[in-house]
């Protein structure tokens, strides 16, 4: 367990903007941030975040909260894990009350699984720089690839001995539980039970998840031998997901915002060998064709993608549709080839990181250019097959989100093609247009029902009303339960001063004229309650109280009616035209005016039951008594209507 102190100083020191930062290209807007949702793949931002109140609200899925919750929700931390994060990041000592690794693996395995890849990454580091065979073999190997003993250090480089229980017998004996060594890949169970290593004699690279902690290992062989594979990968796990995963990133998030664009390479040794050559923007897919999830996590830190190709033409023909991916993610593509039988790897060792970096710079090409002219030679002067090429590199170009981008290709591409810009054009809109549809087809599935509109004069017991108001979606009163809980977070601390109340907080005061109303949606009701709690043990909450609440529809009700921008619209005020300013302007309206909808559409529904009641009674005396109920419940609904009247209009 993290200590209340830690906690409290890590709660101190974070600064949501440079927390989220990291992960998301934020730009200011006013008091707050907006950027590109990391949860989503959307092109106009509705990422927001406030550093006032330390919150964000992500507009495309709903997700909301602190700089903890963002962690939680986008690395898939724990509570635990988040705070670690956050502690390593401002340089906070965590304070802990100590457990066993045993005794952790029942609170948490994912965390387990990360303690185990983490003590194998000390392992293999120590196994290569601190024994014979570790020196001689592992170390000698990676200074003969050239490669630096900062670098070494820095990717964490390692080796695991040629034995076959070095590592497992290590792990066991510091107490890590078979499971766990199992579960990450590090140790292979025998028929017998008894557990080795994976991966003896092997040189080790760990590869570090977004936030810098080891969630699995690649070991490369140093035998020559073809029967046996080169690389041997850590299998899918909780912690690993390989096609989430980009090797590198970590030691590359930062260079690729600063520079906004990322290498793509294919191999650990050509991040490596790059990244020391001073180009350290450079990721890795790992040998597989890149999927979206990966292109994703590039897309949040910078919209350009650089891909270095080892000049083998099978290899780059097979990723051209992969590339499509890419541009469909509306991210710009460009490639660099190197000569024949070269990977970026060898190609810097080869020729030094200056002739490297002009190599890149003379040589890079855009994607869709690169494509066409690829294609063409290959087609050569058959018209079948240049009618083919044409229909390819439209369909590219269709996937451009950006159509004024796309256009400029169109133009670049008949140039190519040497075939008239209107026919690629009219191809092109033909693409979009059947691409549109199947889109709009998806998005409609999205949308949301539009909250009712407010009835705001008072009716009478007339039957049209009446259809009318049975067929009334639910949504009026939870906006209106939901205004209350609204005001209550931004303005309950405030004083009242009116001229015949004052030295009232707002947020009792509210408590207090609604404690017959009975709230119907179940995380507004909780809020209350909580609220009421809290008042009652003396304490005012505020809004930094509900956002760090432990409870997690109180949290997404909090953030949500702190962040959404469209609350006042929804609000009866606004439908009244008063507008956002007055809502402070005319403080004593907004929260009478809430406060009395609310009695308002409490009647309203006691009102719907009664005349129920009224239709099903069939005793005279029982009709006479509803009746005078209903009469009763309609006085009070007026008086509502007159005191809202005076209140609003004003
Ligand atoms: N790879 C793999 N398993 C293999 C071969 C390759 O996982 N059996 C992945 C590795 O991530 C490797 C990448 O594919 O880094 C590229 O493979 P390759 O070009 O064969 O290896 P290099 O990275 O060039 O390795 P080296 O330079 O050490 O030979
Ligand atoms: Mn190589």
């Amino acid at each position: 367990m993290i200590t209340r102190q830690t906690v409290d100083k890590i709660m101190e020191a974070i600064d949501i903007v440079e927390v989220i930062g990291e992960f998301v290209q934020l730009k200011k807007r006013g008091a707050n941030y907006v950027g590109l949702s990391p949860f989503a793949n959307e092109k106009t931002p509705s990422f927001t975040v406030s550093p006032a109140k330390g919150i964000f609200k992500d507009f495309s899925t709903g997700k909301g909260g602190s700089a903890v919750t963002f962690l939680m929700e986008l690395e898939k931390f724990t509570y635990p894990e988040a705070l670690k994060w956050l502690a390593k990041k401002y340089g906070i000592e965590v304070d802990e009350t100590q457990d066993r690794p045993q005794d952790t693996a029942a609170d948490n395995h994912r965390e387990n699984l990360m303690v185990v890849t983490s003590y194998a990454s000390k392992f293999f580091q120590d196994a290569m720089w601190e024994t014979a065979d570790g020196k001689t073999i592992g170390l000698s190997y990676f200074k003969e690839r050239g490669f630096t003993p900062d670098t070494i250090k820095k990717f964490e480089l390692g080796y695991s001995p040629d034995a076959w229980e070095a590592f497992t017998s290590s792990a066991l004996n510091a107490g890590y539980q078979q499971q766990f060594l199992e579960e990450t890949g590090l140790s292979v169970k025998r028929d017998n039970g008894s557990l080795y290593d994976r991966y003896r004699g092997r040189v080790m690279f760990p590869i570090h998840g977004f936030t810098g902690r080891v969630i699995a290992f690649g070991g490369r062989t140093l035998k020559t031998d073809k029967n046996v594979p080169k690389y041997v990968n850590s299998p899918e796990s909780e912690i690993y997901h390989k096609s989430n995963v980009l090797y590198g990133l970590y030691f590359a998030k930062k260079s690729i915002r600063d520079q906004d664009n990322c290498y793509l390479v294919e191999g650990y040794a050509d991040v490596i060998s790059v990244h020391q050559a001073g180009i350290e923007n450079v990721v890795a897919s790992s040998g597989t064709s890149l999927t979206v999830e990966q292109i994703r996590l590039i897309g949040r830190l910078t919209k350009n993608i650089t891909i270095l190709y080892d000049g083998d033409a099978a290899g780059i023909k097979a990723s051209l549709r992969g590339l499509d991916l890419i541009l469909e993610e509306g991210l710009n593509v460009k490639v660099v080839l190197f000569p024949d039988g070269d990977d970026p790897d060898s190609y810097v060792r080869k020729v030094g990181s200056t002739a490297f970096k002009n190599h890149i710079e003379q040589h890079k090409q855009d994607f869709i250019l690169y494509k066409t002219n690829m294609l063409l030679k290959e087609a050569g002067n058959d018209p079948i097959q240049r009618a083919n090429v044409i229909r390819d590199i439209v369909e590219s170009i269709a996937k451009i989100p950006d159509s004024i981008k796309a256009s400029v290709f169109v133009r670049e591409c008949s140039h190519q093609l040497q075939i008239d810009e209107r026919v690629l054009l009219t191809e092109l809109n033909k693409m979009k247009l059947a691409k549109a549809k199947k889109d709009g087809q998806q998005q409609q599935r999205q949308q949301y029902p539009r909250p009712d509109e407010m009835p705001d004069e008072p009716h009478f017991f007339d039957e049209d009303v009446y259809a009318a108001e049975t067929a009334k979606p639910i949504e009026t009163s939870i906006t209106q339960e939901r205004e209350i809980i609204r005001l209550l977070l931004v303005y309950g601390n405030q004083i009242i001063n009116w001229d015949n109340i004052a030295n009232t907080y707002i947020g009792p005061f509210i408590i207090a004229e609604l404690s017959d109303v009975e709230f119907e949606q179940s995380d507004c009701k909780k809020f209350t309650e909580i609220y009421k709690q809290q008042l009652e043990n003396g304490v005012l909450p505020d809004e930094q109280f509900f956002i760090h609440h432990p409870d997690k529809p109180i949290v997404d009700l909090t953030i949500d009616l702190l962040a959404t921008k469209y609350t006042l619209s929804e609000n009866w005020y606004n439908m009244h035209k008063i507008f956002v300013h007055e809502e402070q302007m005319n403080m004593k309206a907004t929260i009478l005016g809430a406060i009395f909808h609310l009695k308002k559409q409490k009647v309203g529904k006691i009102l719907d039951q009664l005349r129920t009641d009224l239709q099903n009674a069939t005793d005279p005396i029982d009709q006479d008594a509803i009746m005078g109920q209903y009469m009763q419940m309609k006085k009070i609904e007026k008086h509502i209507v007159d005191y809202l009247g005076s209140v609003i209009i004003k």
